[in-house]
């Protein structure tokens, strides 16, 4: 459940490229930044529902997050200026688990937007693997200094040795892959989510063999937990309605 039912209110403090992505940073206000790997619902100005995004970084009194402007939610984010406010709901769902021994962080694309929090809460300079589809996502890498980096064709998983402790976060076919090299990875899934705390059901997918709320299990979890290909109970053409 969320620490709080309602929502807050958050000023923006500042708005940076990094690629073709936007960092989008928030006053922090009252909110707790919560464990690498959950998630917050930003209101997208002019759209009736919130998106979700994890937490990127957590500097003093900031809690900053990586959109890709790939709709008209993220757009409208990534189209933010210093001094206009947004509503703000979390942290949800549940997080990586950091009691790891031998943590390798693993990103693809956008899928790389909780790692830097997850590495400074690690500690140490966890090692870091990327991937991303070009020179110019591969950009977005600046966020985790010292990752070693894949650019399609090469892919992320090439770089993945044996006997690590694997966190991931990527497109489905990555986090699928990953799961196959390293069954015990924790995965970050992505699913529609209109609410965020488990009232409206968009985002029950098949977890342990049985259907349930990816929001209220995850968005990360064990490879084991979720086998198949995530499978969305709402229509394409509804789900659309939360879109990106
Ligand atoms: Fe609404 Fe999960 S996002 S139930």
């Amino acid at each position: 459940m969320p620490s709080s039912a309602s929502p807050s209110t958050h000023r923006v403090t500042g708005s940076e490229r990094v690629g073709p992505y936007t960092l989008l940073r928030l006053e922090r206000g009252g909110l707790d930044p919560g464990n690498p790997g959950q998630f917050f619902m930003l209101e997208a100005p002019g759209r009736l529902l919130p998106r979700p995004f994890s937490l990127c970084l957590a500097p003093p009194g900031e809690l900053a997050f990586l959109v890709d402007p790939i709709g008209p939610g993220t757009e409208a984010l990534c189209g933010l200026g210093i001094g206009d406010e947004i509503a703000v709901l979390g942290p949800l769902g549940c997080g990586y688990r950091l009691d790891v021994d031998r943590p390798l962080l693993v990103g693809g694309g956008i899928g790389i937007a909780p790692l830097p929090y997850l590495a400074e809460k690690l500690g140490g300079s966890p090692p870091v693997v990327l991937g991303f589809r070009t020179e110019e996502h591969a950009e977005a890498a600046a966020l985790l200094p010292g990752a070693e980096v894949a650019v399609d064709p090469v892919l992320v998983t090439e770089l993945i040795g044996p006997g690590f402790d694997v966190m991931a976060c990527g497109p489905e076919p990555m986090l699928h892959a990953v799961a196959a090299l390293c069954p015990t990875a924790q995965l970050a899934w992505e699913a529609p989510m209109a609410c965020g705390y488990g009232a409206c059901y968009g985002c029950v997918v098949e977890i342990d063999a049985a259907l349930k709320r990816l929001c209220l299990e995850g968005p990360v979890l064990d490879a084991h937990r979720l086998n198949g290909h995530v499978r969305y109970l709402v229509p394409a053409e509804s789900a659309g309605a939360v879109s990106r």
